[in-house]
This record gives C-alpha cells, structure tokens and sequence, in this order.
C-alpha cells in the first residue's frame, strides 16, 4: 500500500501469567525516521521491541507492516518482512573475518552445482564498501577478524549488515550500554546512516540525553502503557527525563 506508515502496532497486549507486560500500546514508525522508546526499568520497551521482531507474539492486538496486517509467529517471520533487530550481544563470531561476519548465512556463490564456490572478492569487496558506508573508513581489511573492531565498530557492523540485506526497520534494544562516549557516536551516526537511507528505527535507550539527540520522535514508557509520545524538536531532554521519572506535571 503506497503511503502507508511502514510499522503500525493498534492496542497490542502481552503478558506473562498474571503480569501484564504491556497493554494497549499504539505506536507507529515511518520509514527514515528514527523512534525511542524510553521509560523506567520494567516499562515494557523490551516487551514491546520483541512483539515488533516476532520474538513474542502479542495476546492481543493487530499490526500492520508497510500497509499489511502481519503475525508473527518467529523472529524469522519478521526478518522476512524485513524487520532487522541488532542486539547488544549480537550474532557476530569474533574469531571470523569481518566480511564473513559480514555475510553469515548469506554468502553469495558462484558457478553452478557441483561446482559451486564462494564469490569471495565480491564479498569481501561489498563489505568494505557498506562499511564505508557506515563512516568505519579506517578499516585495513575485511580479512581482519571481527575481534580487532571496537564495540561500536561491531554495533556499526551489524546496522550495515540489516541495511544490505534489505532490511527495512532496524530495531535496537540499547546498542550502546556497554560503549563509550566515543563509541556510542558511532553506533549513533550508522543508525543516522540507515535513517537517512530511507530505513524505520526503534531504539530503546536508557540515555535520556542520547535518546534526544538522535531520535526525531520519543516514546514515553510507565508500567506497560504509552504514557506519551513527543517530537524531538518540541521538548527538552529535561522535560523527557522529567516525564520518565514520573514528574508528568512539571
Ligand atoms: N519472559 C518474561 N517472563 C515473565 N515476565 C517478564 C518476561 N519478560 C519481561 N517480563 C516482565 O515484564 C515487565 C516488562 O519487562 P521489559 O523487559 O519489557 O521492561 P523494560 O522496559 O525493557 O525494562 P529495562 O529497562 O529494565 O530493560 C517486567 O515486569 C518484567 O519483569
Ligand atoms: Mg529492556
């Protein structure tokens, strides 16, 4: 469906036995826009995160990709629709090159059976090329193992890698919380990257000031509801700290 939002979710509800985890929520992401999801710890973002990638599926509720209705029974059902989640231990293996890293699972081939082998130059050369991409240009090689990479460099990586393999949101439950301050703006110009690219982002972040800076809309998160849902550029990161701590009325 042309003009539709790329990911609406319509009162969607999960719980665990008698704990509800999140209940009602409405939230909707467009494409090249990136959304946080911020709220106290047990809020429900990463609940809600796991509804979006097919991790959970919700007890109730409808949700509709690119103008769809879509259920998720897997997270392979999401990743199909192109749902790419990075998580905070991502799915790299640190003892195999980066352009490995870079295709796992999706290698491209050559020739034809039995005489099939891998198209390792191409690889190796689409990789640097996305890394590149991603503002990494001090890269040597792509032979080099995933282990020499900073943190962020792997987070970056792992955005690259969504963006390629035709993701179209790219879902994110706090990339950055083991990073430095250096590190975390590297992660933050790759998701910046994807978003200009034409890429949907949800990011859930407890840095209230991160979160303002990068994100062109906030979702405010208490006790499994939306409490409020804010443009960036129309509060302060004061006035979002304030709402998640409960101080709504200031
Ligand atoms: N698999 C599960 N089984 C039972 N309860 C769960 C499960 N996952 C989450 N919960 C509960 O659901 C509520 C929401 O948890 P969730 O992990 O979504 O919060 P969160 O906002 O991501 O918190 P945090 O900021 O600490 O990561 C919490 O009360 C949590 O204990
Ligand atoms: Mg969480």
């Amino acid at each position: 469906m042309p003009g539709a939002k790329l990911f609406v979710l319509h009162d969607v509800t999960k719980s665990f036995g008698n704990l509800v985890a999140i209940e009602g929520v409405v939230f909707e992401v467009d494409r090249g826009e990136i959304v946080g999801l911020v709220g106290d710890n047990g809020a429900g973002k990463s609940t809600l995160v796991k509804v979006m990638n097919g991790f959970y599926s919700p007890d109730r509720g409808v949700m509709r990709f690119d103008g769809r209705p879509v259920r998720f029974n897997s997270p392979r059902d999401a990743r199909s629709v192109g749902i790419e989640t990075v998580y905070q231990d991502l799915a790299l293996i640190p003892a195999l090159s980066i352009w490995r890293n870079f295709f796992l699972g999706r290698e491209l081939k050559k020739g034809r059976a039995p005489f099939m082998h891998l198209a390792k130059a191409e690889m190796r050369n689409i990789t640097m090329v996305n890394l590149r991409e991603m503002g990494l240009t001090r890269l040597r090689s792509p032979d080099e193992p995933v282990d020499i990479l900073s943190g962020g460099e792997r987070q970056a990586l792992a955005i690259a890698r969504a963006r390629h393999f035709g993701g179209s949101l790219l879902v994110l439950d706090e990339p950055t919380s083991a990073l430095s301050v250096k590190e975390t703006e590297k992660v933050s110009e790759a998701v910046r990257i994807a978003r200009d690219g034409g890429l949907g982002v949800v990011i859930i972040d407890h840095n209230i000031g991160h979160v303002h800076r990068i994100c062109d809309r906030i979702v405010i998160m208490e006790s499994g509801r939306v409490l409020n849902t804010v443009r960036r550029d129309e509060v302060t990161a004061q006035r979002v700290a304030d709402m998640v701590a409960g101080r709504h009325a200031l």
